[in-house]
């Protein structure tokens, strides 16, 4: 069935990690991947898919002679990511309900389903709850996709596996919704872990992770580590790898490889800041001000690498320079088409790595994030009469830079608020038959060797002080 496509359901190991200074106890939540359409406009019937055959040129790469490349629409697709999201299990209320919570590093209010929508099996009933209350006031968040409207309230949260007890946080009770929930989803709110700054109505509303600290004593730190990356998530054998706790993981010293920091500019998304970007080893040779136009941030919630227009653009172009596709379908790259291969036939040896270079803590040193295309060309699809189909994880944004889960599934990532640095080290998950999939070095040169970021100058833009909704 050639325009069959399967949406998949798959689940995946992704844990949260939250630490104690104190003892060595650390709890690593396990979270979920969802997979599928965060676009709830867009068609989920598949028949709409077109295989387009390039019978008329063909196509035929030629470092491949026999890798013949098909490319299938994605009609109705033109905006939406095909994307895919963590989530994590939480118990709201008393007694607690059961709710899959999407973790959201672009965001800062806890919200969750509290009416029936088609696209969810179940909500959170704050009628059954004792210890909801309602602050009778409104809420209501836009997000680059979808926007939800609602109730502010405060009841308990308890995550299995998670610190012991309850902690009372606020949460916005989402009684109407538009493009926020989609068809297939099986999580039912956002947890926005991102700083007061962005929470709605205004920054008096104390976020979800700012709760847990103040109430529980545990340090201002958590860490994600998404597993969702490498080749054919919906062949890969087993069972997700929970982990129910290792003590060792908390320390940055006992993470495997190295672990290096760059500082947070500004604390309301994770805005750090880009000094350089490379395709292929070959520097894009950009100002770094156009890497951080209007801002950088580090976002769990963007499935994508998103990179401001002319980075974009550049970026493609290095890509389609370096390696041997020039006549690739710009579909592929606009993200409306898919890019097909038989069976087996891996296209990633066709394309180069990619390296973003962060300011380091030391200001005047960088250092450097490579992900190899096995991050950035993703197996979305199998389809059953023989092709494999991916499609570019890297899109086009005009509203800043967003190291999505593309880059993040490479990285075991840490949100150091306490110390106001994002932290990187390669994910012991990120890896692809055995060889890793990401890579990180440091420091890269002083400043002078940091492409055109000197040790003094900020690559920062004038923009980062403005306050553009979540
Ligand atoms: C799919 O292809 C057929 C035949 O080429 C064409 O008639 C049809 O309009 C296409 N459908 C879409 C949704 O593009
Ligand atoms: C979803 O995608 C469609 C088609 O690209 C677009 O028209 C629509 O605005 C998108 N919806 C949201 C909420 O982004
Ligand atoms: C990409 O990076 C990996 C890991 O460092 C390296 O082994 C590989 O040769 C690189 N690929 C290219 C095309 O440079
Ligand atoms: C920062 O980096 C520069 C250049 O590598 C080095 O000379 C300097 O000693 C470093 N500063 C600190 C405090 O480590």
């Amino acid at each position: 069935m050639p325009n069959s496509y399967e949406m998949k359901l798959v689940l995946w190991a992704f844990w949260l990690y939250l630490c104690t200074g104190t003892s060595n106890t650390l709890y690593t939540i396990p979270l979920k991947i969802f997979v599928g359409k965060f676009n709830s406009s867009v068609n989920v019937d598949w028949s709409h898919l077109n295989r387009t055959e390039k019978s008329d040129n063909g196509l035929s790469l030629a470092s491949d002679p026999a890798g013949l490349v098909n490319f299938l629409d994605m009609v109705n697709n033109l905006k939406g990511d095909a994307g895919r999201g963590y989530y994590l299990e939480m118990l709201l209320g008393t007694p607690g309900q059961k709710v899959n919570i999407l973790v959201d590093t672009g965001s800062s209010n806890f919200a969750v389903a509290a009416a029936p929508h088609p696209y969810i099996t179940h909500y959170f009933n704050r009628a059954l709850s004792s210890s909801y209350s309602s602050s009778g006031r409104t809420v209501a968040v836009r997000y680059t996709q979808g926007n939800w409207a609602g109730e502010l309230g405060q009841d308990v949260l308890s995550i299995p596996q998670g610190p012991s007890g309850s902690v009372a946080v606020n949460v916005a009770a989402i009684l109407s919704s538009d493009g926020f929930f989609l068809p297939g989803v099986n999580w039912q709110g956002i947890l926005g872990l991102a700083y007061s700054t962005l929470a709605r109505p205004d920054s008096s509303v104390e976020p979800f992770f700012a709760s847990v600290v103040r109430q529980t004593g545990l340090p201002d730190v958590f860490s994600l580590q998404m597993c969702g990356a490498g080749p054919r998530p919906g062949r890969r054998r087993g069972r997700p790898r929970w982990r129910q706790s290792d003590p060792g993981w908390h320390r940055a010293d006992s993470v495997p490889g190295s672990m290096w920091y760059t500082p947070i500019k500004e604390e309301w998304y994770y805005q750090v800041e880009i000094l350089k970007l490379e395709v292929g080893n070959q520097n894009l040779n950009l100002d770094c001000k156009e890497y951080n136009s209007d801002k950088a941030i580090v976002d769990s919630g963007t499935t994508l690498l998103r990179l401001p227009e002319n980075v974009f653009s550049a970026v493609v172009e290095a890509i389609a320079q370096t390696s041997l596709i020039q006549d690739f379908s710009e579909g592929f790259w606009m993200g409306t088409k898919l890019a097909c291969w038989l069976k087996g036939e891996t296209p990633w040896r066709l394309f180069p790595n990619l390296s973003i270079y962060l300011r380091a803590t030391n200001a005047s040193q960088s250092f450097r994030l490579t992900i190899l295309p096995q991050l950035y060309i993703q197996p979305i699809a199998d389809m059953e009469d023989g092709l494999d189909c991916y499609r570019f994880g890297v899109s086009s944004s005009t509203n800043g830079l967003v190291i999505g889960a593309t880059v993040m599934e490479g990285f075991y990532v840490v949100f150091d608020r306490a110390s106001r640095r994002v932290g990187f080290a390669v994910s012991t998950c990120a890896e692809s038959g055995g060889a890793p999939v990401s890579e990180i070095s440091g420091p890269s040169g002083d400043g002078r060797g940091v492409g055109t970021a000197r040790a003094d100058s900020r690559c920062g833009s004038p923009g980062c002080g403005r306050r553009p909704t979540p």
